[in-house]
């Protein structure tokens, strides 16, 4: 049948359709524990250094995943109940974002103690018996390390605000307003209003980029730096395996405080956009970031995970550091910015990071706590947000680099963005409504099962509403269902793991198509094709264009079909096979 949608099969055994061998969900899992028990598999490569280069990270966000005490908000005990979905997902490495001590003001990122666990996430006997249940899973831990800035009740905070003469007043940027009542200059904060908060205490004001809680450090101090690397040793000692670095390129002001160049556009807030050219990206920032890996590189395996936003390829090469000795995975945040899916969009920003001058290893993510879910942000309305959330992951999970997958994509979870103001926990979502409503919707609680709040704990009311859809969008259901979301990921990060081609480099074929997005992965191994068709219209393309002599075996497809000398695909289809090359690499 044309344009057949690939049912996969629940049989153990290979499917075969129209004469093409086809590798089902259960047919990995087999060959998955068989792979396990021999040497040279994948739980040897996670023990090497370069571990991450193999690896799934697949991100959580602490208030949101399991609350095994049921008082509404997720907790480590809860991950850990659930590191057994971790396994069977195939991930590699979780990243949590921060668990220390909060007010809670930015939920965790507005840290009052680097050193400990927040008690409504647990304590550090739990974070242990994470790291050492994950480590019988093969799952490391890499936490969420917010440089840019402290919580205001944190110790040093404290300390530093009490006086001019404080031994921690050069920890924070404090500076004498431009005239009475007026702050030092014009910077705005990222969420909104002014970059700086008098305090009268002291008759000074200091610098936030971020909420007034959140005032930010000052790297220009010696002691800063230390005090934070030695926070990272701390971490290193006990097991972590690395940090997600959060909000770099906010590290390093411009020592003159020179004001920015405003623009004629208002931002969600109501004040003039700005060209935030002398407080964000500042160069110094990169200098920093190469002691700390210095640090790092003192504890064999461990890696720096960035924050990094980049627009321009220069920025995201500056982040591997001139010998690649910065960050090794700085994240390729551009797209996730992206409004629509389009193969020409896409194909040219994931060339700009393949193509990285400094041969750095790229790292992508589509979706995280502050952005849209990847299948709300690209579904068209009418159409299945499966197929786009099936078509994300097929093109997450097999470029080259390591994939950083959010909580519930393997679900295709969508937004539930809150539809009243008063219902907001986001404060930035509060000041903007309605303009910016906040990323309370793609926080929701992770859907476990269809129980009351989807198994995210016994019933009391979760801190924020569980999505509409969890009676059906669970783990329990699709792991039953061959054809959801969570099987397509569990097959597709098999199948990374198992097929050489996927060690492979990326070469971009089909280049001249707006509508399929199409790449090889090649090792002198074996060679994957992957077609994805980006469009909502049904696709055709030649063997011929995507560089292929012959079809080997159709690995995994949805919505696509392979016929003599072409791929059809339907809206959104997906075609990955093991084939031949037409010519000589
Ligand atoms: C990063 C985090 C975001 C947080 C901000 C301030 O962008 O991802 O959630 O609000 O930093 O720490």
């Amino acid at each position: 049948m044309m344009f057949a949608v690939l049912a996969i099969s629940t049989a153990t055994g290979p499917l075969t359709v129209n004469g093409q061998s086809v590798s089902t969900p259960n047919g990995h899992t087999n060959s998955s524990k068989q792979a396990r028990k021999k040497p040279g598999n994948r739980a040897t490569q996670r023990n090497a250094a370069d571990w991450w280069k193999h690896a799934v990270v697949y991100e959580i966000y602490p208030r949101s995943y399991a609350d095994s005490d049921n008082n509404g908000t997720g907790d480590l005990k809860g991950i850990i109940d659930h590191l057994d979905h971790l396994r069977a997902l195939g991930v590699d490495a979780v990243w949590l974002t921060p668990m220390f001590p909060s007010p809670q003001v930015d939920f965790g990122y507005d840290v009052s103690d680097y050193q400990a666990v927040d008690p409504r996430y647990g304590n550090l006997a739990d974070l242990d018996r994470l790291v050492a249940e994950g480590r019988k899973r093969g799952i490391k831990v890499v936490l969420d390390l917010v440089v840019n800035h402290s919580s205001d009740q944190h110790a040093w905070f404290r300390a530093s605000r009490s006086s001019r003469t404080s031994p921690y007043r050069e920890f924070y940027i404090w500076r004498d307003g431009k005239a009475a009542g007026q702050p030092p200059n014009n910077w705005t904060s990222i969420f909104g209003g002014s970059a700086w908060k008098f305090d009268p205490t002291t008759n000074q004001w200091y610098h936030h980029q971020f909420y007034p809680e959140q005032p930010d450090l000052n790297w220009r101090n010696p002691k800063v730096e230390k005090a934070m690397f030695d926070v990272a040793r701390w971490w290193f000692d006990r097991g972590i395996y690395g940090f997600r670095l959060d909000a770099v390129d906010t590290m390093f002001e411009d020592p003159q405080l020179r004001d920015n160049p405003t623009l004629p556009e208002m931002d969600a807030y109501g004040e003039p956009r700005q060209r935030r050219i002398y407080n964000v990206l500042m160069p110094e920032m990169h200098a920093a970031l190469q002691r700390l890996r210095r640090v790092t590189d003192q504890y064999p395996g461990r890696v720096l995970i960035g924050e990094t936003w980049t627009s321009k390829p220069d920025e995201l090469v500056a982040y591997y550091g001139p010998r690649n000795n910065e960050l090794h995975m700085p994240m390729y945040l551009e797209l996730t910015k992206m409004p629509a899916l389009s193969a020409s969009e896409f194909r040219s920003r994931i060339e700009a990071v393949e193509n990285n001058s400094v041969g750095g290893w790229p790292t992508f993510a589509l979706s995280n706590h502050d952005i849209h879910r990847a299948a709300d942000r690209y579904t068209p309305p009418g159409m299945s947000s499966d197929d786009v959330a099936k078509l994300v992951g097929a093109l997450l999970i097999t470029l080259r680099g390591t994939p950083v997958l959010y909580y519930g994509e393997e679900l295709g979870m969508l937004n539930n963005d809150p539809t009243r103001v008063e219902d907001v926990q986001d404060v930035i979502g509060r000041k903007g409504w309605p303009n910016e409503k906040g990323r309370d919707g793609e926080r929701t609680p992770m859907q476990w099962d269809g129980s009351a709040n989807a198994g995210f704990n016994n019933g009391t009311k979760p801190w924020l509403p569980v999505g509409p859809d969890y009676a059906t969008r669970n783990v329990a259901s699709e792991q039953a269902d061959p054809n959801s979301v969570l099987n397509w990921y569990r097959a597709l990060i098999r199948l990374r793991h198992e097929h050489p081609a996927f060690s492979g480099d990326y070469v971009s074929v089909n280049r001249n198509d707006p509508n399929v997005l199409g790449y090889l992965r090649v090792s002198s191994k074996g060679t994957a094709l992957v077609l994805l068709n980006m469009s909502p219209q049904q696709a055709q393309v030649s063997l011929a264009d995507a560089d292929v002599k012959q079809v080997r075996s159709v690995r995994l497809a949805r919505g696509a079909q392979h016929e003599a000398s072409d791929v059809r695909l339907e809206p959104f289809g997906v075609f990955i096979a093991e084939v031949d090359r037409a010519t000589a690499p």
